[in-house]
């Protein structure tokens, strides 16, 4: 049986830092920040509180929308890359403090194409019939791996989660997905530090190489919903909402005019939360759902692209 999204939730910390503020700390402003890259704020986790926190709240959001108890759940997928732990797994984490023990649990580590990844995997695992009440969820900490000195980066980051309930179906509500990968180009876009015998080596840091990710992210991004669209036989009219990651609203803007998609179609939600990576598409979708804008019937492409560097689509019927 075909799936679809049952339910949508999202959790974003209390602490909310603007860019004035931001500007109290570091070399920067409002102004530059708006025009560059469309961010206004973001959030930021509390001392305390872990990606699996952050990962329980919007999965208790998105179980209670899809009518599913905690414990009826048999798949967990989390896509992150700001992990608890080195291991066990932020999603066996999520597992125990959900109440949901016994089914499969694991991480999926594709920074900011993560969400489309395990959504992906997800889909086949229900479709395969191995799986009924799945948990997806992107759930992020940027702010803890971020060096607060480097205003190249710390500004376009913030922590957050969504999650959703994918469950089987009778008509096909994801309609086709499609995932890349090219490591060669996995230095543009990178923490490179590891830890050793004990110690940190190498930073522990966000490096970006920013133009570079700019210039690759708006060709794979409208590449690869063409993809998705071939597959489907339908063309861009066909999208009533675009819901690229949410890193920059200049990346954005560059990917809909590429693929002619208006820009009242697209879901912009970076202004408040900033790129939080794996967690910024569920973010979205659960915000469009929420404000009614997406509806039964429209049909929803979901755009990923990160570190690795990785990207994909996902292209939803909503049921
Ligand atoms: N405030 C003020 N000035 C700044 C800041 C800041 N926060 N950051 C950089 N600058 C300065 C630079 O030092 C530089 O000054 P100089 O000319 O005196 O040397 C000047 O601004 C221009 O710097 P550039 O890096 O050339 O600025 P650019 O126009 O490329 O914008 C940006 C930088 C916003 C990062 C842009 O390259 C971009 O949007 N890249 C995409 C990267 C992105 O979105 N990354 C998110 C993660 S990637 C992902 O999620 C897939």
């Amino acid at each position: 049986m075909p799936s679809r999204i049952a339910g949508t939730g999202r959790y974003l910390p209390t602490e909310v830092l603007t860019n004035a503020m931001l500007a109290q700390r570091v070399d920067t402003s409002d102004e530059w920040i708006r025009t560059r890259t469309g961010i206004g704020q973001r959030h930021i986790a509390a001392a305390g509180e872990e990606t699996s926190d952050l990962a329980l709240a919007a999965s208790r959001a998105a179980l209670a929308r899809a009518g599913i108890a905690p414990e009826d759940v048999d798949l967990i997928i989390v896509a992150t890359t700001t992990p608890d732990m080195i291991f066990p797994s932020t999603a066996c984490i999520l597992q125990d403090k959900l109440g949901a023990h016994g089914g499969p649990a694991f991480d999926v580590q594709a920074v900011c194409s993560g969400f489309v990844y395990a959504l992906a995997l997800a889909d086949k695992l229900v479709t395969g019939g191995m799986a009924r009440n799945a948990l997806v969820v992107g759930a992020e900490i940027y702010s803890r791996i971020l060096d607060w000195n480097d205003r190249g980066t710390c500004v376009l980051f913030g922590d957050g989660a969504g999650a959703v309930v994918l469950v089987p179906s009778a008509a096909p509500g994801l309609l086709t997905a499609h995932l890349h990968a090219d490591g060669r180009y996995r230095d543009i876009l990178c923490v490179p530090g590891q830890v050793q015998r004990g110690a940190v080596t190498g930073s522990p840091f966000v490096h970006m190489d920013g133009q570079g990710v700019f210039k690759f992210a708006v060709k794979v991004l409208a590449d690869v919903a063409h993809e998705a669209l071939d597959a489907t036989a339908m063309t861009t009219d066909d999208i009533d909402w675009l819901i690229p990651h949410q890193a920059n609203v200049r990346i954005m803007e560059a990917t809909a005019k590429r693929l002619k998609v208006p820009p009242e179609r697209v879901v912009t939600t970076v202004d408040k939360h900033a790129n939080t990576s794996a967690a910024s598409i569920p973010l979205a979708l659960d915000v469009a759902v929420e404000d009614g804008r997406i509806r039964t019937g429209h049909h929803v492409m979901l755009l990923g692209v990160g570190g690795g560097f990785t990207w994909g689509s996902a292209f939803l019927r909503w049921a």
